[in-house]
């Protein structure tokens, strides 16, 4: 193994070198999974709904444009199920809450072209049980003891994505790394089974670093994991005791800032900041369009949670905006990262685009006055700026020399697409170090001799993967906490996937990838970038 690795890079290598000599060629980003665009039950329905209630809610996301500007799935959280399961451990569904049956709902849903998500819990019981929102407690829904017959269930019914819950397993104390470890390798079965994807969707509130541990957990080459509790409890009209529960921005900027662990996120992993609570009640149009701007920023799973039949055309418009909407589903799929925080409560975000020398850009001002915040073209890593697209004015502001300067009003959030010249790369390392490690699995390859003190480097790794299958590795930058990286097959072309390094050693970093047994890849350039 080891041996074919060293021969197979040390060709590629040859060629990849001489790529970087005529002038950086641009290898094109591999095709990965995007983060889901949906709506959830949860937010405005708790657990009371039915088969009705997601009939309304898809037309309406038909209706209201969601569907046309990318949201696909509708997602039935805790509440579609009670418990109840037959001898032989099947689940048993309530004929009242869904008289045509559950696949009958997943079968509605496709027929709109759109997709149907569920939910469970990876121990024996829901949230639901532990503190009941709207309604009675509900014992018994989850999967412990059943993830090969409940997911294989799943995908049989139709389904094509499914949250996990973490209460029933948060109370015994399970260890959240090896139970969904044990629930992806399920959803692989049930996927080979069944040949139907479920994207997996892990709900651990963030209590034990799951940006660690979930990216890729058992060898799943697309997740997303929650990094912090609800932005609010449910507020379900029909139920009296929520008419006083509002949502506010405050909770939104702190499940976004819980959020942020862009080391993590890249090739299909996703950091899950909550389900979207735009248009509910205490959110302002304002309020809405920060929201939006700091979920599109983030590349992050865009699950709307308010009620789809009573959002106005002006809510509606903000969730669908073109640009918001591309920034959050750009190819590279990566988070963006705080360049500066010019003053209090005052941030600028930058996210790298597909496109070269592109980047969407948030000025944000969480203070309660106005204020003028500035942005150096180079801490964009960029030499200029040929155009500064205001994203909810749909406006060109036109360029400015040296970076751009705009007063934000108290509370709200400038949100920009910038195109410019990038500068060069801070380094391009073409040779792995293939030599065996000691203590080391066979076949880990470093790239070392990056030199240089850059803190954020944003990496572009060239590679081929000709195997059918999505590759996966683990990567440790330096001492850091070490993630995981999906290769998507690339059909005999060289592809390159994008990835956030924290570097900083001037005598050299090195990034060090080790395979997982899970198909195989071999890595010919590793570009790093400079911010
Ligand atoms: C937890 C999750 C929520 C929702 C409820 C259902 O609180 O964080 O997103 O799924 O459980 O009970």
């Amino acid at each position: 193994m080891a041996n074919r690795w060293a021969r197979v890079g040390a060709l590629a290598m040859a060629l990849w070198c001489a790529a970087a000599a005529w002038g950086q060629a641009r290898v094109p980003p591999a095709p990965i999974p995007l983060p889901p665009m949906g709506w959830a039950t949860w937010n405005s329905f708790g657990n009371q709904f039915n088969e009705r209630t997601i009939q309304a809610e898809a037309q309406a996301m038909v209706r209201n444009g969601m569907r046309a500007a990318g949201y696909r799935y509708v997602h039935l959280d805790e509440g579609w199920w009670q418990g109840q399961r037959d001898a032989a451990g099947n689940i048993v569904v309530n004929r009242r809450q869904w008289p045509g049956g559950i696949a009958q709902v997943a079968q509605y849903l496709h027929h709109l072209g759109l997709k149907a998500g569920i939910y469970t819990d990876a121990g024996s019981f829901g949230c639901g049980t532990y503190s009941p929102d709207s309604g009675p407690g509900t014992p018994g829904t989850g999967s412990l003891g059943h993830y090969d017959q409940d997911f294989l269930q799943f995908a049989r019914w139709g389904f094509d994505y499914v949250k996990v819950d973490w209460c029933g397993g948060d109370r015994p104390n399970l260890d959240p790394a090896t139970q969904y470890a044990a629930i992806a390798r399920a959803i692989r079965r049930a996927e080979a089974i069944t040949g139907r994807k479920l994207f997996f969707s892990i709900c651990e509130w963030g209590r034990q670093s799951p940006w660690t541990w979930a990216p890729g957990v058992g060898g799943i080459t697309a997740d997303m994991w929650r990094t912090s509790g609800d932005i609010s409890a449910p507020i379900v009209a029909s139920i009296p005791a929520e008419s006083n529960r509002w949502v506010s921005l405050r909770n939104v900027y702190r499940n976004f800032a819980a959020g942020i662990h862009p080391e993590a996120q890249h090739t299909g992993y996703y950091n899950d900041l909550d389900m979207m609570v735009l248009g509910m009640r205490g959110m302002s149009l304002q309020a809405d369009r920060v929201h939006m701007s700091l979920w599109a920023i983030a590349g992050a799973p865009l699950m709307e949670g308010a009620d789809l039949t009573r959002l106005t055309p002006a809510e509606a418009a903000i969730l669908t905006n073109r640009d918001a909407v591309a920034i959050d589903q750009d190819p590279l799929g990566l988070q963006a990262v705080e360049v500066s925080a010019p003053g209090p409560g005052l941030e600028v975000w930058a996210k790298p685009l597909a496109e070269s020398g592109r980047r969407a850009v948030l000025l944000l001002n969480r203070g309660n006055e106005p204020a003028a915040i500035r942005v150096p073209w180079l801490e964009l890593g960029l030499q200029n700026a040929t155009r500064v697209h205001a994203v909810w004015r749909g406006k060109n502001l036109g360029p400015q020399t040296f970076g751009f300067t705009a007063t934000v009003p108290a509370r709200d959030a400038l949100l920009l697409l910038i195109q410019g010249q990038p500068l060069p790369d801070a380094a391009t390392t073409c040779q792995p170090d293939a030599r065996p490690i000691p203590g080391e699995e066979p076949g880990t390859v470093r790239f070392a001799g990056i030199a240089g003190p850059i803190a954020h480097a944003w990496v572009s790794v060239i590679y081929r993967n000709d195997d059918p299958q999505t590759a996966i590795l683990r990567l440790q930058v330096n001492a850091n906490e070490a993630t995981k990286v999906a290769f998507p097959p690339t059909a005999g072309a060289a592809r390159s996937v994008w990835l956030e390094a924290q570097l900083g050693r001037a005598k050299g970093n090195v990034l060090r990838f080790t395979p997982l047994g899970t198909g195989h890849v071999d890595l010919q350039a590793v570009r790093i970038r400079r911010w």
